[in-house]
């Protein structure tokens, strides 16, 4: 039987990640996954193939478009299995690259369902049958799967999550997204680009919930010149397909008819079989793992990180939480700052978020001065001709502490980054507009932003 310091169940960006940090610190590790391909949901059916679909769609449409700017493309074609063959192809070589990163760093692959058998054992379930190991800990990185609601009736790609809406094998004349999040609003994106009529079902009375309120209408408003139709307060009760068509029903309004709907209502813990009772393994009524600060759950030597505790469930937290959780088990020093995690909606434009939104702000009845600048008035987002969107710094009202950063914009997710870092090193609004920025850049939105919290911005 093998002995490991560490073996990781789950070989998502979370696990394969907190593994390699773990053997880079010398540690003998083993990663349980149960398909062939590590990279998890997020590389598999997740960030990756949606970014591949998103950037190939938006070439598309550009191409369809860009006869104003000079450039006369014509019989501009959708070649769909190409589109598809391309986002396999990113997703294979990326996989073939964590491969490399497992051989590299001597991470024992164990291919199968890994489940706790009792303390520092895990079972894996292999095709030709289980093996158990031991270890001296067990991290559980099993990550999310899609939540369904009650009356929907999944059928193949016809009423599907995510998942299915990755490869659908035609264009959708009409696609009904139930949800208005990340999920719903990039995939939606994508088919609109490529000919779809997209409607957008929507529970609360607005779209991406937990963003910026301001913000998150800009990008409703956004979305809806570019023809998605949103339907918000509306409860969708159930789906199905009766091998014609798809009717979803809706609490108090007409059943919405259409040949295909994407299931995009959040996600759930993943810790189905994984064993949790037999080491005494406590979840929260949700069924999320409960951890403390330092990734401890219930059980000694046992921990548990990314999306299957709860929180973000970002690709990019999962990350975080496990290299802080291996580090501070081995070096008694691991973190993570919850409040500099960014959030980005690779729509068109995209939307991207750090730090307090104004209406948590309000809410916690804290003083901020707030600055906005809006793309239109920036020269590069204009020669780019992507001037939709604005950026908005909140600020502390005494101390200019930047508290929050929110942008809709091109290439928002990008611009990003300098706000995460600045939130990280406690900077002010200030601290960043006195930092130059290149120009011609869309990183002097952020610049302006900044300066407009004091009434300074430039341009605007
Ligand atoms: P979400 O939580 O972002 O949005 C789900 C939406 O469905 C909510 O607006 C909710 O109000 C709505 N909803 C719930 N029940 C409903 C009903 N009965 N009728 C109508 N609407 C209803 O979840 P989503 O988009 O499925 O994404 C799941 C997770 O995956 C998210 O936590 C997200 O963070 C992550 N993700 C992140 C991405 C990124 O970082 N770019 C991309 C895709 C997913």
């Amino acid at each position: 039987m093998s002995h490991f310091d560490l073996v990781v169940i789950g070989g998502g960006p979370g696990g394969y990640v907190a593994a390699i940090r773990a053997a880079q610190l010398g540690k003998t590790v083993a990663i349980v996954e149960s398909e062939s391909a590590l990279g998890g949901t997020c590389l598999r059916v997740g960030c990756i193939p949606s970014k591949a679909l998103l950037e190939s769609s938006h070439l598309f449409e550009q191409a369809s478009h860009i006869s104003q700017r000079g450039v006369v493309v014509e019989n501009v074609k959708l070649d769909l299995p190409a589109m598809l063959k391309h986002k396999e192809g990113v997703v294979r070589q990326l996989a073939t690259g964590i491969d490399g990163l497992m051989k590299k760093n001597k991470i024992t692959r164990l291919l199968g369902h890994g489940r706790l058998n009792g303390v520092g054992k895990v079972v894996v379930d292999g095709k030709d049958g289980s093996q158990e190991v031991t270890c001296e800990t067990v991290l559980i990185a099993t990550g999310s799967v899609p939540a369904i609601l009650p009356g929907i009736e999944l059928s193949g790609d016809r009423i599907g999550t995510s998942t299915e809406a990755l490869a659908f094998p035609e264009v959708p004349k009409h696609l009904v997204v139930i949800g208005a999040g990340y999920i719903g609003l990039e995939l939606g994106t994508v088919w609109r680009r490529l000919g779809s009529k997209v409607t957008v079902l929507e529970y609360l009375d607005r779209i991406l919930p937990g963003m910026d309120s301001e913000i998150a209408n800009e990008a409703k408003k956004i979305f809806e010149k570019q023809g998605i139709e949103f339907r918000l307060g509306c409860k969708v009760t159930g789906a199905k397909f009766d091998g014609q068509q798809c009717q979803v029903t809706i609490d108090g309004s007409d059943p919405v008819v259409c040949d295909r709907v994407l299931v995009a209502v959040g996600r759930k813990p993943n810790t189905q079989n994984l064993g949790l009772d037999t080491a005494g393994v406590q979840v929260d009524k949700r069924g999320f793992i409960t951890v403390d600060p330092h990734y401890q759950t219930s059980v000694a030597k046992v921990l548990a990180i990314g999306d299957v505790i709860g929180g973000a469930m970002l690709a990019h937290k999962a990350e975080e939480e496990g290299i802080a959780a291996v580090e501070h088990l081995y070096t008694g020093y691991g973190h993570v700052n919850y409040n500099a995690i960014p959030g980005v909606v690779y729509t068109d434009p995209e939307v991207a978020t750090v730090g307090k939104s104004e209406d948590v702000l309000k809410d916690e009845g804290v003083a901020y001065k707030k600055g906005t600048f809006p793309f239109m008035a920036n020269g590069r987002a204009k020669a780019m001709g992507s001037v939709d969107g604005k950026v908005k710094v909140l600020a502390h009202a005494t101390t200019d502490r930047v508290l929050g950063v929110h942008i809709i914009g091109p290439h928002a997710g990008d611009l990003i980054a300098e706000c995460v870092a600045a939130i990280s090193f406690g900077a002010s609004s200030e601290d960043i507009y006195r930092t130059c920025h290149a120009h011609p850049t869309l990183s002097e939105t952020v610049k302006e932003a900044a300066m407009a919290v004091s009434g300074r911005a430039i341009h605007f």
